[in-house]
Protein backbone atom coordinates (compact mmCIF):
# COMPACT_ATOMS: atom_id res chain seq x y z
CA UNK A 1 0.00 0.00 0.00
CA UNK A 2 1.22 3.32 -0.73
CA UNK A 3 -0.53 6.82 0.94
CA UNK A 4 -3.65 4.61 1.34
CA UNK A 5 -4.04 5.43 -2.82
CA UNK A 6 -7.36 3.92 -4.60
CA UNK A 7 -6.24 1.91 -7.38
CA UNK A 8 -7.22 4.48 -9.96
CA UNK A 9 -4.93 7.37 -8.30
CA UNK A 10 -2.36 4.92 -8.03
CA UNK A 11 -2.28 4.06 -11.18
CA UNK A 12 -3.04 7.84 -12.69
CA UNK A 13 0.20 8.74 -10.61
CA UNK A 14 2.08 5.73 -12.03
CA UNK A 15 1.17 6.85 -15.76
CA UNK A 16 2.04 10.32 -15.15
CA UNK A 17 5.73 9.42 -14.11
CA UNK A 18 6.86 5.83 -16.06
CA UNK A 19 6.30 5.01 -19.70
CA UNK A 20 8.14 1.49 -20.23
CA UNK A 21 6.64 1.35 -23.18
CA UNK A 22 5.71 4.71 -25.08
CA UNK A 23 8.21 7.46 -26.43
CA UNK A 24 8.18 10.78 -24.16
CA UNK A 25 7.01 14.09 -25.87
CA UNK A 26 7.19 16.73 -22.82
CA UNK A 27 10.03 18.13 -21.94
CA UNK A 28 9.39 17.93 -17.97
CA UNK A 29 9.39 13.63 -18.36
CA UNK A 30 13.06 13.63 -20.71
CA UNK A 31 15.83 13.13 -18.48
CA UNK A 32 19.68 13.55 -19.29
CA UNK A 33 19.31 15.15 -22.88
CA UNK A 34 19.66 18.86 -22.49
CA UNK A 35 22.95 19.27 -24.11
CA UNK A 36 20.91 17.43 -27.13
CA UNK A 37 18.34 19.48 -27.08
CA UNK A 38 19.84 22.76 -27.15
CA UNK A 39 21.68 21.71 -29.92
CA UNK A 40 19.26 20.37 -32.01
CA UNK A 41 16.92 23.61 -31.34
CA UNK A 42 19.95 25.72 -32.46
CA UNK A 43 20.47 23.46 -35.44
CA UNK A 44 16.55 23.77 -36.82
CA UNK A 45 16.79 27.15 -36.30
CA UNK A 46 18.47 27.83 -39.30
CA UNK A 47 17.09 27.58 -42.43
CA UNK A 48 17.58 24.82 -44.50
CA UNK A 49 18.33 22.53 -41.61
CA UNK A 50 17.04 19.45 -40.85
CA UNK A 51 17.86 16.79 -38.22
CA UNK A 52 18.98 13.32 -37.74
CA UNK A 53 18.80 11.48 -34.64
CA UNK A 54 20.95 8.23 -34.76
CA UNK A 55 21.85 5.68 -32.40
CA UNK A 56 21.26 2.05 -30.86
CA UNK A 57 18.12 0.49 -30.43
CA UNK A 58 16.05 2.06 -27.51
CA UNK A 59 18.10 4.65 -26.55
CA UNK A 60 15.51 7.43 -26.56
CA UNK A 61 15.58 8.56 -30.12
CA UNK A 62 12.02 8.59 -30.98
CA UNK A 63 11.68 9.94 -27.51
CA UNK A 64 14.04 13.06 -28.39
CA UNK A 65 12.53 13.98 -32.10
CA UNK A 66 8.82 13.75 -30.78
CA UNK A 67 9.84 15.84 -27.27
CA UNK A 68 11.56 18.22 -29.71
CA UNK A 69 9.03 18.69 -32.25
CA UNK A 70 6.09 19.57 -29.75
CA UNK A 71 8.66 22.00 -27.94
CA UNK A 72 8.98 24.01 -31.32
CA UNK A 73 5.79 23.49 -33.01
CA UNK A 74 3.76 26.78 -32.60
CA UNK A 75 0.09 26.70 -32.62
CA UNK A 76 -0.94 23.04 -33.63
CA UNK A 77 0.63 19.74 -33.22
CA UNK A 78 3.82 18.09 -35.41
CA UNK A 79 3.09 15.67 -37.53
CA UNK A 80 4.80 12.42 -36.97
CA UNK A 81 4.50 9.44 -39.56
CA UNK A 82 7.00 5.81 -38.96
CA UNK A 83 8.32 4.00 -41.81
CA UNK A 84 8.21 0.89 -42.77
CA UNK A 85 11.00 -1.33 -45.25
CA UNK A 86 8.36 -0.98 -48.64
CA UNK A 87 7.85 3.07 -47.82
CA UNK A 88 8.84 5.21 -50.73
CA UNK A 89 10.10 8.97 -50.10
CA UNK A 90 6.60 9.56 -52.10
CA UNK A 91 4.62 7.47 -49.58
CA UNK A 92 6.07 9.17 -46.75
CA UNK A 93 5.55 12.67 -47.72
CA UNK A 94 2.08 12.11 -48.68
CA UNK A 95 1.76 10.61 -45.18
CA UNK A 96 2.56 13.83 -43.65
CA UNK A 97 0.44 15.69 -45.71
CA UNK A 98 -2.64 13.72 -44.78
CA UNK A 99 -1.59 13.43 -41.25
CA UNK A 100 -1.36 17.33 -41.60
CA UNK A 101 -4.33 17.91 -43.27
CA UNK A 102 -5.74 16.41 -40.24
CA UNK A 103 -5.01 17.60 -37.22
CA UNK A 104 -7.49 15.84 -34.03
CA UNK A 105 -8.64 19.38 -33.33
CA UNK A 106 -9.19 20.51 -37.02
CA UNK A 107 -12.05 18.14 -38.48
CA UNK A 108 -15.32 19.67 -37.11
CA UNK A 109 -14.44 23.27 -36.25
CA UNK A 110 -14.12 26.35 -38.25
CA UNK A 111 -12.09 28.09 -35.52
CA UNK A 112 -8.63 26.40 -34.16
CA UNK A 113 -8.80 27.16 -30.55
CA UNK A 114 -5.07 26.93 -29.77
CA UNK A 115 -3.48 26.59 -26.41
CA UNK A 116 0.11 28.36 -26.75
CA UNK A 117 2.73 26.90 -24.40
CA UNK A 118 3.08 29.37 -21.77
CA UNK A 119 3.24 27.35 -18.75
CA UNK A 120 0.88 28.14 -16.28
CA UNK A 121 -0.89 31.58 -18.21
CA UNK A 122 -3.76 29.31 -19.59
CA UNK A 123 -3.31 32.06 -22.68
CA UNK A 124 -5.78 31.12 -25.54
CA UNK A 125 -5.67 32.30 -29.00
CA UNK A 126 -8.08 31.69 -32.34
CA UNK A 127 -6.58 30.38 -35.48
CA UNK A 128 -8.36 30.67 -38.84
CA UNK A 129 -8.92 27.14 -39.88
CA UNK A 130 -7.79 26.85 -43.41
CA UNK A 131 -9.24 23.67 -44.86
CA UNK A 132 -6.62 21.41 -46.66
CA UNK A 133 -6.60 22.00 -50.43
CA UNK A 134 -8.11 19.13 -52.53
CA UNK A 135 -4.66 16.94 -52.43
CA UNK A 136 -2.09 16.37 -55.37
CA UNK A 137 -1.09 13.32 -55.62
CA UNK A 138 3.19 12.91 -54.58
CA UNK A 139 4.97 11.07 -57.14
CA UNK A 140 8.29 12.47 -57.10
CA UNK A 141 10.60 15.01 -55.41
CA UNK A 142 9.19 18.64 -57.07
CA UNK A 143 5.59 17.32 -56.35
CA UNK A 144 6.50 16.60 -52.99
CA UNK A 145 8.14 20.20 -52.31
CA UNK A 146 4.88 21.63 -53.84
CA UNK A 147 2.59 19.44 -51.33
CA UNK A 148 4.97 20.76 -48.43
CA UNK A 149 4.30 24.78 -49.51
CA UNK A 150 0.90 23.87 -49.43
CA UNK A 151 0.92 22.08 -46.14
CA UNK A 152 2.76 25.53 -44.37
CA UNK A 153 -0.20 26.97 -45.83
CA UNK A 154 -2.66 24.99 -43.85
CA UNK A 155 -1.59 23.22 -41.34
CA UNK A 156 1.24 26.27 -39.49
CA UNK A 157 4.00 28.01 -41.49
CA UNK A 158 6.47 25.70 -39.85
CA UNK A 159 5.48 22.61 -39.35
CA UNK A 160 7.70 20.20 -37.72
CA UNK A 161 7.73 17.03 -39.07
CA UNK A 162 9.21 13.33 -37.33
CA UNK A 163 10.30 10.79 -39.59
CA UNK A 164 10.27 8.10 -37.10
CA UNK A 165 12.65 4.73 -37.93
CA UNK A 166 14.42 5.68 -41.37
CA UNK A 167 16.37 2.87 -41.64
CA UNK A 168 13.04 0.35 -41.82
CA UNK A 169 13.05 1.78 -45.51
CA UNK A 170 14.46 -1.03 -47.31
CA UNK A 171 15.09 0.49 -50.61
CA UNK A 172 18.58 2.62 -50.43
CA UNK A 173 17.66 4.46 -53.44
CA UNK A 174 14.31 5.70 -51.79
CA UNK A 175 16.50 7.06 -48.69
CA UNK A 176 18.29 8.43 -51.23
CA UNK A 177 15.73 10.61 -53.10
CA UNK A 178 15.68 12.41 -49.00
CA UNK A 179 18.68 13.92 -49.58
CA UNK A 180 17.59 15.20 -53.11
CA UNK A 181 14.40 16.37 -51.45
CA UNK A 182 16.08 18.39 -48.50
CA UNK A 183 18.31 19.71 -50.81
CA UNK A 184 15.28 20.78 -53.05
CA UNK A 185 13.32 22.55 -50.20
CA UNK A 186 16.57 24.34 -49.39
CA UNK A 187 16.60 25.97 -52.27
CA UNK A 188 13.36 27.06 -52.63
CA UNK A 189 12.16 28.10 -49.72
CA UNK A 190 10.47 25.62 -48.22
CA UNK A 191 10.02 25.95 -44.27
CA UNK A 192 8.67 22.85 -43.17
CA UNK A 193 11.74 20.71 -40.88
CA UNK A 194 12.16 17.13 -40.70
CA UNK A 195 13.60 15.46 -37.72
CA UNK A 196 14.69 11.89 -38.84
CA UNK A 197 15.53 8.88 -36.05
CA UNK A 198 17.30 5.89 -37.33
CA UNK A 199 20.18 4.37 -37.13
CA UNK A 200 23.88 5.65 -38.68
CA UNK A 201 23.94 3.32 -41.97
CA UNK A 202 20.57 4.88 -42.86
CA UNK A 203 21.90 8.12 -42.28
CA UNK A 204 25.08 7.60 -44.30
CA UNK A 205 22.42 6.61 -47.82
CA UNK A 206 20.45 9.64 -47.52
CA UNK A 207 23.37 11.71 -46.98
CA UNK A 208 24.80 10.24 -50.09
CA UNK A 209 21.43 10.85 -52.06
CA UNK A 210 23.17 14.03 -52.74
CA UNK A 211 26.21 15.33 -51.41
CA UNK A 212 25.48 18.80 -50.13
CA UNK A 213 22.72 17.40 -47.94
CA UNK A 214 25.12 16.66 -45.58
CA UNK A 215 25.46 20.19 -44.69
CA UNK A 216 21.82 20.74 -44.14
CA UNK A 217 21.24 17.85 -41.98
CA UNK A 218 22.85 18.46 -38.56
CA UNK A 219 23.58 14.83 -36.98
CA UNK A 220 22.81 13.77 -33.49
CA UNK A 221 24.60 10.67 -32.29
CA UNK A 222 22.89 9.53 -29.18
CA UNK A 223 24.59 7.62 -26.21
CA UNK A 224 22.99 5.51 -23.64
CA UNK A 225 21.25 7.60 -21.19
CA UNK A 226 23.97 9.34 -18.65
CA UNK A 227 24.29 8.06 -14.90
CA UNK A 228 22.26 11.84 -13.97
CA UNK A 229 19.59 11.27 -16.40
CA UNK A 230 19.23 7.55 -15.19
CA UNK A 231 18.84 8.80 -11.52
CA UNK A 232 16.48 11.46 -12.31
CA UNK A 233 13.55 9.22 -13.77
CA UNK A 234 14.20 6.96 -10.61
CA UNK A 235 13.79 10.30 -8.24
CA UNK A 236 11.00 11.65 -10.26
CA UNK A 237 9.11 8.27 -10.20
CA UNK A 238 9.67 7.93 -6.60
CA UNK A 239 9.59 11.51 -5.48
CA UNK A 240 5.53 11.04 -7.19
CA UNK A 241 4.80 9.07 -4.64
CA UNK A 242 6.68 10.41 -1.50
CA UNK A 243 8.69 7.27 -1.52
CA UNK A 244 12.41 6.94 -0.57
CA UNK A 245 14.98 5.51 -2.60
CA UNK A 246 18.47 5.23 -1.41
CA UNK A 247 21.95 6.61 -3.17
CA UNK A 248 22.56 2.67 -3.50
CA UNK A 249 19.40 1.79 -4.76
CA UNK A 250 19.22 4.20 -7.05
CA UNK A 251 23.23 3.41 -8.28
CA UNK A 252 22.02 -0.30 -8.62
CA UNK A 253 19.28 0.25 -10.70
CA UNK A 254 21.09 2.89 -13.15
CA UNK A 255 23.72 0.39 -13.49
CA UNK A 256 21.61 -2.42 -14.34
CA UNK A 257 19.78 -0.62 -16.90
CA UNK A 258 22.85 -0.26 -18.69
CA UNK A 259 21.29 3.30 -20.35
CA UNK A 260 18.61 2.15 -21.69
CA UNK A 261 15.73 4.25 -19.74
CA UNK A 262 13.36 1.53 -21.04
CA UNK A 263 14.83 -0.75 -18.38
CA UNK A 264 14.81 1.97 -15.63
CA UNK A 265 11.32 3.23 -16.16
CA UNK A 266 10.38 -0.96 -15.87
CA UNK A 267 12.30 -1.59 -12.86
CA UNK A 268 10.70 1.50 -11.07
CA UNK A 269 6.69 0.17 -12.40
CA UNK A 270 7.57 -3.32 -10.99
CA UNK A 271 9.08 -1.68 -7.86
CA UNK A 272 6.36 0.30 -7.28
CA UNK A 273 4.03 -1.91 -8.37
CA UNK A 274 5.22 -4.43 -5.66
CA UNK A 275 5.01 -1.79 -3.28
CA UNK A 276 1.16 -0.92 -3.67
CA UNK A 277 0.74 -4.95 -3.64
CA UNK A 278 2.09 -4.83 0.29
CA UNK A 279 -0.01 -5.00 3.14
CA UNK A 280 1.87 -2.33 4.86
CA UNK A 281 2.21 0.90 4.51
CA UNK A 282 5.53 1.34 2.09
CA UNK A 283 7.52 4.08 2.58
CA UNK A 284 10.91 3.57 1.09
CA UNK A 285 12.80 0.87 -0.84
CA UNK A 286 14.59 -2.05 0.72
CA UNK A 287 16.45 -4.44 -0.86
CA UNK A 288 13.42 -7.15 -0.55
CA UNK A 289 11.41 -4.88 -2.27
CA UNK A 290 13.85 -3.72 -4.75
CA UNK A 291 14.32 -7.70 -5.66
CA UNK A 292 11.01 -8.50 -6.07
CA UNK A 293 10.31 -5.32 -8.36
CA UNK A 294 13.59 -6.52 -10.05
CA UNK A 295 12.37 -10.23 -10.90
CA UNK A 296 8.96 -8.62 -11.78
CA UNK A 297 10.74 -6.27 -14.56
CA UNK A 298 12.65 -9.23 -15.72
CA UNK A 299 9.68 -11.79 -16.47
CA UNK A 300 8.17 -8.54 -18.58
CA UNK A 301 10.90 -8.01 -20.46
CA UNK A 302 9.25 -7.85 -23.74
CA UNK A 303 9.49 -11.92 -25.85
CA UNK A 304 11.37 -10.20 -28.66
CA UNK A 305 14.43 -8.31 -26.15
CA UNK A 306 15.02 -12.09 -24.59
CA UNK A 307 14.83 -14.05 -27.12
CA UNK A 308 18.22 -14.61 -28.06
CA UNK A 309 19.12 -14.75 -24.08
CA UNK A 310 16.16 -17.59 -23.96
CA UNK A 311 17.99 -19.26 -27.17
CA UNK A 312 21.40 -19.38 -26.03
CA UNK A 313 20.05 -20.89 -22.42
CA UNK A 314 16.92 -22.72 -22.13
CA UNK A 315 17.19 -26.20 -21.35
CA UNK A 316 21.05 -26.13 -21.25
CA UNK A 317 23.50 -26.38 -18.50
CA UNK A 318 23.34 -23.34 -16.24
CA UNK A 319 26.56 -22.35 -17.02
CA UNK A 320 25.49 -20.72 -20.10
CA UNK A 321 23.96 -18.52 -17.86
CA UNK A 322 27.23 -17.69 -15.76
CA UNK A 323 29.16 -17.38 -19.84
CA UNK A 324 26.53 -14.82 -20.41
CA UNK A 325 26.87 -12.85 -16.69
CA UNK A 326 30.43 -12.80 -17.15
CA UNK A 327 29.93 -10.87 -20.72
CA UNK A 328 27.56 -8.49 -19.02
CA UNK A 329 30.31 -7.92 -16.22
CA UNK A 330 32.59 -4.71 -16.11
CA UNK A 331 32.02 -1.60 -17.84
CA UNK A 332 33.72 -2.49 -21.10
CA UNK A 333 31.04 -3.41 -23.95
CA UNK A 334 33.54 -5.16 -25.82
CA UNK A 335 35.43 -8.00 -24.28
CA UNK A 336 38.76 -9.74 -24.35
CA UNK A 337 38.28 -13.58 -23.86
CA UNK A 338 40.64 -13.53 -21.05
CA UNK A 339 38.59 -10.73 -18.99
CA UNK A 340 35.47 -12.81 -19.59
CA UNK A 341 37.38 -16.08 -18.49
CA UNK A 342 38.57 -13.72 -15.51
CA UNK A 343 34.69 -12.72 -14.34
CA UNK A 344 33.15 -16.77 -15.09
CA UNK A 345 35.78 -17.23 -12.70
CA UNK A 346 34.50 -15.17 -10.32
CA UNK A 347 31.14 -15.82 -11.12
CA UNK A 348 31.77 -19.41 -10.47
CA UNK A 349 33.47 -18.89 -7.35
CA UNK A 350 30.50 -16.19 -5.90
CA UNK A 351 28.14 -19.68 -6.67
CA UNK A 352 30.44 -21.71 -5.59
CA UNK A 353 30.16 -23.84 -8.89
CA UNK A 354 32.94 -26.17 -10.42
CA UNK A 355 35.73 -23.48 -12.66
CA UNK A 356 35.70 -24.84 -16.24
CA UNK A 357 39.02 -25.76 -17.95
CA UNK A 358 40.33 -23.78 -20.79
CA UNK A 359 39.14 -25.99 -23.28
CA UNK A 360 35.56 -26.77 -21.56
CA UNK A 361 35.35 -22.96 -21.67
CA UNK A 362 36.22 -22.45 -25.58
CA UNK A 363 33.91 -25.24 -26.62
CA UNK A 364 30.46 -23.37 -24.76
CA UNK A 365 32.02 -19.87 -25.43
CA UNK A 366 32.18 -20.86 -29.27
CA UNK A 367 28.61 -22.22 -28.87
CA UNK A 368 27.25 -18.90 -28.06
CA UNK A 369 28.42 -17.91 -31.76
CA UNK A 370 25.82 -19.99 -33.34
CA UNK A 371 22.74 -19.76 -35.11
CA UNK A 372 20.94 -22.42 -32.41
CA UNK A 373 22.46 -20.32 -29.91
CA UNK A 374 21.05 -16.71 -31.02
CA UNK A 375 24.10 -15.97 -32.06
CA UNK A 376 24.30 -13.85 -28.74
CA UNK A 377 27.74 -13.11 -28.78
CA UNK A 378 29.65 -11.87 -31.80
CA UNK A 379 33.44 -10.73 -32.74
CA UNK A 380 34.12 -7.41 -31.70
CA UNK A 381 36.73 -4.76 -32.93
CA UNK A 382 36.81 -5.25 -36.60
CA UNK A 383 37.15 -9.17 -35.81
CA UNK A 384 40.11 -8.53 -33.83
CA UNK A 385 40.65 -12.37 -32.02
CA UNK A 386 39.79 -12.64 -28.97
CA UNK A 387 37.57 -9.52 -28.60
CA UNK A 388 33.34 -10.18 -28.53
CA UNK A 389 30.28 -8.27 -27.41
CA UNK A 390 26.83 -8.91 -27.47
CA UNK A 391 24.96 -8.96 -30.57
CA UNK A 392 22.79 -6.39 -29.47
CA UNK A 393 24.23 -4.21 -26.99
CA UNK A 394 20.87 -3.21 -25.31
CA UNK A 395 20.94 -7.38 -24.50
CA UNK A 396 23.38 -5.67 -21.61
CA UNK A 397 20.77 -4.49 -19.70
CA UNK A 398 18.67 -7.30 -19.50
CA UNK A 399 21.88 -9.47 -18.87
CA UNK A 400 22.71 -7.99 -15.96
CA UNK A 401 19.11 -7.58 -14.64
CA UNK A 402 19.10 -11.31 -15.18
CA UNK A 403 21.90 -11.58 -13.21
CA UNK A 404 21.27 -9.54 -10.05
CA UNK A 405 17.99 -11.33 -10.10
CA UNK A 406 19.68 -14.79 -9.44
CA UNK A 407 21.69 -12.99 -6.80
CA UNK A 408 24.75 -12.25 -9.02
CA UNK A 409 25.80 -8.55 -8.01
CA UNK A 410 27.91 -7.23 -11.46
CA UNK A 411 30.30 -5.00 -11.83
CA UNK A 412 29.03 -1.84 -13.49
CA UNK A 413 31.70 0.20 -13.31
CA UNK A 414 35.32 -1.42 -13.80
CA UNK A 415 37.42 -0.90 -16.80
CA UNK A 416 39.80 -3.95 -17.98
CA UNK A 417 40.18 -2.11 -21.32
CA UNK A 418 41.22 2.25 -21.73
CA UNK A 419 39.27 2.72 -24.52
CA UNK A 420 35.16 3.05 -23.48
CA UNK A 421 33.32 5.89 -23.30
CA UNK A 422 33.10 8.04 -20.08
CA UNK A 423 29.41 8.07 -20.49
CA UNK A 424 29.04 5.18 -18.78
CA UNK A 425 30.24 6.61 -15.26
CA UNK A 426 28.19 8.27 -12.89
CA UNK A 427 29.36 11.31 -11.41
CA UNK A 428 31.40 10.83 -8.12
CA UNK A 429 32.46 7.58 -9.49
CA UNK A 430 36.17 7.75 -10.77
CA UNK A 431 36.80 5.80 -14.43
CA UNK A 432 38.91 3.73 -13.29
CA UNK A 433 41.03 1.27 -15.50
CA UNK A 434 42.60 -1.63 -14.21
CA UNK A 435 44.13 -4.41 -16.21
CA UNK A 436 43.69 -7.79 -14.55
CA UNK A 437 45.04 -8.50 -11.27
CA UNK A 438 47.37 -10.15 -10.34
CA UNK A 439 44.86 -13.37 -8.90
CA UNK A 440 43.00 -12.99 -12.56
CA UNK A 441 46.01 -12.78 -14.24
CA UNK A 442 47.33 -16.31 -13.50
CA UNK A 443 43.78 -17.93 -13.35
CA UNK A 444 43.62 -16.58 -17.09
CA UNK A 445 47.46 -18.18 -17.87
CA UNK A 446 46.81 -21.04 -16.01
CA UNK A 447 43.45 -21.98 -18.32
CA UNK A 448 45.84 -21.59 -21.56
N1 LIG B 1 15.63 10.96 -21.87
C1 LIG B 1 14.73 10.12 -21.38
N2 LIG B 1 14.26 10.27 -20.12
C2 LIG B 1 13.33 9.40 -19.64
N3 LIG B 1 12.82 8.39 -20.34
C3 LIG B 1 13.24 8.20 -21.60
C4 LIG B 1 14.20 9.06 -22.18
N4 LIG B 1 14.43 8.65 -23.45
C5 LIG B 1 13.63 7.59 -23.64
N5 LIG B 1 12.91 7.31 -22.54
C6 LIG B 1 12.00 6.15 -22.40
O1 LIG B 1 12.72 5.01 -22.89
C7 LIG B 1 11.95 4.19 -23.71
C8 LIG B 1 12.59 4.03 -25.08
O2 LIG B 1 12.60 5.29 -25.72
P1 LIG B 1 12.37 5.49 -27.28
O3 LIG B 1 11.21 4.68 -27.77
O4 LIG B 1 12.35 6.94 -27.52
O5 LIG B 1 13.74 4.85 -27.82
P2 LIG B 1 14.18 4.57 -29.32
O6 LIG B 1 15.65 4.81 -29.39
O7 LIG B 1 13.33 5.32 -30.27
O8 LIG B 1 13.88 3.02 -29.42
P3 LIG B 1 13.74 2.13 -30.75
O9 LIG B 1 15.13 2.00 -31.28
O10 LIG B 1 13.20 0.82 -30.23
O11 LIG B 1 12.82 2.83 -31.68
C9 LIG B 1 10.56 4.81 -23.75
O12 LIG B 1 9.77 4.09 -22.84
C10 LIG B 1 10.74 6.23 -23.25
O13 LIG B 1 9.63 6.62 -22.50
MG1 LIG C 1 12.07 4.66 -31.79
Amino acid sequence: MISNLDASSFYRRLNRVLFPSCPIKSEEMLFGRGKDMANIEAALYAPGRHVFIYGDRGVGKTSLAHTMAYKLQEATDPIVVGCEPDSTMASIIQDVITRGSQPATHHTESQLKVKLGIAGTGAEYQKSHKPAPAATPVTNVSSAVNALFALEQHHSPHPFVVIDEFDQITSVEERQKFGVLIKSMGDQGCKTKFIFTGIGDSLMSLIGGHKSSERQIHQTKLDNLCWDGREDIIKRAFGEFEIDIDKETRLKIAGLSDGYPHYVHLMCEKILQCAYAKQENVESVDRKLFLEGLSEAVNSVSETLKRDYVMATEGREDMYHHLLWAMADSADLQRHKSAIMASLHAICKHLDVAQLEKAQFDRRFNNLKKESFGEIVVPALGNRPMWYRFKENMLRGYVRMFAESNGVELDFYRHYTAMEPSVRTPTGKQRHYQPLTEVERLASQNRK
